[in-house]
């Protein structure tokens, strides 16, 4: 039993997207997002499941709101679909958008639970991608700031906590690297310029935030995973250490420093990778300085020295697509091949999508975020995706989601009490949603939603064992971990 608590008023909550929950794709008005697009090409998403029905979020939110009223949440993350609001991305507001938001917070808040509000969770309006050509152009932060606006107009009187962009590394590396999210590309310049470009919109949106929400507190989420060393030796530690400056500070810094690591710059300028900085984009960078700072924790990684010559042997049994790790195991003269290799930590266990499941680690990077950046964290999301089993009489014991939260729990209250300032905790996620290209059998929720019963359409919400046992967690404010 530790003897540190939780605060008294520390935000248990969980999180979701608009795009995995909401549906209603083509309801009340709302555009079409690159989402939308994307996973009507064929073979781009498992059996081609897509986001069209969701979980019907939409039309079910009381009853959802009124779930989460039971579980005793604190907190709920989710976010608004810039479609919804701006059918085309800009022009003219979609009244009916803004009245959806308005609702389920007001329904929220009757319940005592405090929206956090995800202004951008990977579903670009469909027209400014083909307007503009997306985030690769600098026409999208002011369309992003007036979008920022309308929502801190709208609803700053009634959200306090509010994320920019929900894993920036996640979205870019998968939508301009690995063209398996939209918006399809392949091209490793495209996604740095991409990149830049959104950390100018980051810091667009916030200092816009400060001056028309004063008492309200905004950061990013960003996709955190402590890189370790494969062994003592020093290349080995070296290694480690620029993939943590790759895969983490190359954004943290700019986020809460306003400046690239200087290592990496280096490198993209040699690689013919560098993007346009100009002096207007480095104050505008230096201006803006997040209230705290998202942390979204799945899993670190581990990393051993480049290969001689940067000609890297790929470990192959490490997947070469990994969101939250840049994986130097191509034969190319990628980026990564020149810092590290990627390898598996024989140390770890894996969940079911062969995710390596590292509560430690979980306590390391808090930490190691906090002591870095000494601003409050949040965590935005954590959780367990597996298959889960609803028995004859209509239960789901999901025993190993409870360990798996209760040990990342434990690790989130060591690092507390080593002096790191937390806001809130939010599991990813509330009830089962989409998996972006995993389509519905990859689990994740404390509410299981039943799609293979007689009818899809009737989308049961059925709460799993966790959900009663995050009740008594939040009931007494962790003691029971
Ligand atoms: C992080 C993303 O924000 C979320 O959308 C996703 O479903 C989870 N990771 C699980 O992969």
């Amino acid at each position: 039993m530790m003897t540190q608590q939780f605060p008294e008023d520390f935000l248990w909550g969980a999180a979701s997207a608009a795009y995995q929950i909401e549906g209603a794709a083509t309801t009340d008005g709302k555009g079409p997002s690159i989402w939308d697009t994307f996973v009507q090409q064929p073979g781009k998403t498992k059996n081609g499941t897509t986001g069209e029905l969701a979980v019907d979020h939409y039309h079910r939110f009381h009853e959802d709101v009124a779930l989460m009223a039971q579980a005793g949440l604190k907190a709920y993350r989710f976010s608004i679909a810039w479609s919804r609001i701006l059918p085309d991305g800009e022009g003219v507001v979609n009244q009916a958008g803004i009245q959806f938001y308005s609702d389920l917070i007001d329904d929220l808040l009757q319940h005592g639970i405090q929206p956090v509000v995800t202004l951008y969770h990977w579903d670009l309006p469909q027209a400014l991608q083909d307007r503009y050509n997306g985030w690769e152009s600098r026409a999208l932060i002011p369309l992003f700031e007036r979008y920022c606006h309308i929502l801190f107009e709208a609803f700053g009187d009634r959200v306090t906590y509010w994320v920019t962009f929900n894993e920036q590394n996640v979205f870019t590396s998968l939508g301009y690297r690995w063209a398996s999210h939209p918006p399809n590309v392949s091209n490793v310049k495209r996604m740095y310029a991409a990149n830049h470009v959104i950390n100018l919109a980051n810091a667009t949106a916030i200092n816009l935030f400060h001056k028309l929400v004063p008492n309200g507190s905004i950061g990013p989420s960003f996709g955190y995973g402590y890189v370790a060393p494969e062994s003592a030796h020093p290349l080995d530690i070296l290694a480690a250490h620029d993939a943590n400056q790759l895969n983490n500070d190359w954004w943290l810094d700019v986020y809460c420093r306003g400046q690239y690591p200087q290592k990496i710059l280096t490198l993209l300028q040699q690689l013919n990778l560098a993007f346009d900085i100009t002096d207007a984009d480095q104050a505008l960078l230096k201006s803006a300085k997040p209230d705290f700072i998202g942390i979204n924790y799945y899993h670190g990684g581990t990393v051993k020295r480049p290969a001689v010559n940067q000609q890297p042997t790929a470990d192959k049994s490490f997947t070469k697509i990994d969101p939250y790790l840049m994986a130097a195991d191509t034969q190319d003269d990628s980026l990564e091949s020149h810092l590290f290799q990627s390898v598996s930590n024989p140390y770890l266990e894996k969940t079911e999508w062969g995710w390596e499941i590292d509560p430690i680690g979980f306590q390391i990077a808090l930490r190691t975020v906090y002591e870095r950046y000494q601003l409050p964290i949040f965590v935005t999301e954590n959780g367990l995706g597996a298959f889960d089993t609803l028995t004859a009489d209509r239960q789901i014991n999901d025993d190993y989601r409870i360990n798996y939260l209760n040990d990342h729990l434990l690790q989130l209250q060591a690092a507390i009490a080593a002096g790191v300032p937390v806001i809130g905790y939010c599991a990813w996620s509330f009830t089962d949603l989409l998996s972006w290209l995993n389509g519905y059998s990859k689990r994740y929720g404390f509410v299981y939603i039943d799609r293979d019963d007689h009818d899809a359409k009737q989308l049961t919400r059925i709460p799993k064992k966790s959900f009663y046992w995050y009740q008594n967690v939040i009931q007494n404010n962790g003691e029971s971990l």
